[in-house]
């Protein structure tokens, strides 16, 4: 059994884990404009789709390759707060990336933490300028981080990267392009690398710059990054089969309904579950030079491909 496993069994992970999201939580709440700051139906909008509800996994990713990445055992307050700071910018993005997932000009969902979607609360336009607005305050966030200013600008660069056309955006495009098609393994994989992967893959890399990572931690991190970022999507569409709507907190089946190619379309459902497993294997493999301080990362791992919803 590797050193970080072996350590991660004293390690209370569901703490861990709800301290961070609370942690997160606080600093989204503080980040966002207030629902009476003009215009207030927009701040409301962002308001709604940001807070209450969510995984916070990518926040969580952060904070756990920060933990790794601290090259001193009592981390500066400056460090601690820039990665608040990072873990809200990644959630502000990700929130952004569902409100507008969700509008009928792409997935039509209703559903999305278990409350009615953004533009089904407020309105179409709204919900469009919400995710539009979401955007900016998360490079405000980072550009705020009380840190070397070298830094600062490799963690906007980082997450601008991520999803922009050869990321996120472009991954939600080749998603829209491929409605009613049945993609061969490896484009189905570059999709889903680039809608999904790339914001969780940054988040990872993101704890790990602000906290001054060493180059061989990095190199760790992004080999971790790569196979847990894949693994989410994968799972992500397993639990549309799986799951029910109300474990998920949106609507199960839709993938098959709106005919989207999937990797349980491709691979099956025993071929996707094998699919993850190994996934999870090598994100351990790759956590096995970091030694215990990894533990939160290595527990992720599980989280992600374990999840229920
Ligand atoms: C759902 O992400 C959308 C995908 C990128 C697969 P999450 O499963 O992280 O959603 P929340 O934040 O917990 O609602
Ligand atoms: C979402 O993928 C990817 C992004 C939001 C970038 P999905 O469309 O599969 O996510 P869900 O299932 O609606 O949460
Ligand atoms: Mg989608
Ligand atoms: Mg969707
Ligand atoms: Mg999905």
């Amino acid at each position: 059994m590797n050193q970080s496993v072996a350590a991660s069994k004293s390690f209370d992970f569901q703490a861990w884990l709800s301290n961070r999201v609370q942690q997160v939580e606080a600093m989204l709440d503080q980040t966002l404009p207030a629902a009476d700051v003009v215009p207030g139906r927009l701040h409301e909008a962002m308001r709604y789709g940001v807070l209450g509800g969510g995984k916070r996994v990518r926040a969580a990713l952060v904070y756990a390759a920060g933990e790794v990445s601290l090259q001193s055992a009592a981390p500066a307050a400056a460090q601690q707060i820039a990665l608040d700071h990072a873990a809200a910018a990644v959630e502000l993005v990700h929130a952004y990336s569902l409100v507008h997932d969700d509008l009928p000009c792409m997935d039509d969902d209703t559903l999305r933490r278990g409350r009615p979607t953004v533009h089904v609360q407020f309105d179409e336009a709204t919900a469009m300028l919400a995710g539009d607005a979401l955007q900016p305050l998360a490079f405000e966030a980072l550009g705020a981080m009380p840190i070397a200013p070298a830094l600062v600008v490799q963690a906007i660069q980082l997450l601008a990267a991520a999803i922009g056309s050869q990321g996120m955006v472009g991954g939600q495009a080749i998603d829209c392009g491929s409605v009613g098609q049945a993609l061969e393994q490896a484009e189905l994989q570059q999709m889903h690398r680039m809608k999904t992967g790339a914001l969780l893959e940054a988040s990872v890399l993101l704890g790990g710059v602000v906290a001054g990572a060493s180059s061989s931690t990095r190199e760790g991190l992004r080999k971790y990054a790569s196979a847990i970022g894949l693994a989410f999507q994968v799972a992500d569409d397993i639990l549309d089969v799986t799951a029910d709507t109300a474990t998920l907190g949106k609507t199960a089946g839709k993938d098959a309904l709106e005919n989207k190619p999937t990797y349980v379309s491709t691979l099956g459902l025993d071929g996707s579950r094998q699919l993850l497993q190994e996934l999870r294997d090598d994100a351990r493999a790759a956590l096995l030079p970091l030694g215990p301080s990894a533990a939160s990362l290595a527990h992720l791992a599980d989280y992600i491909v374990g999840r229920d919803h």
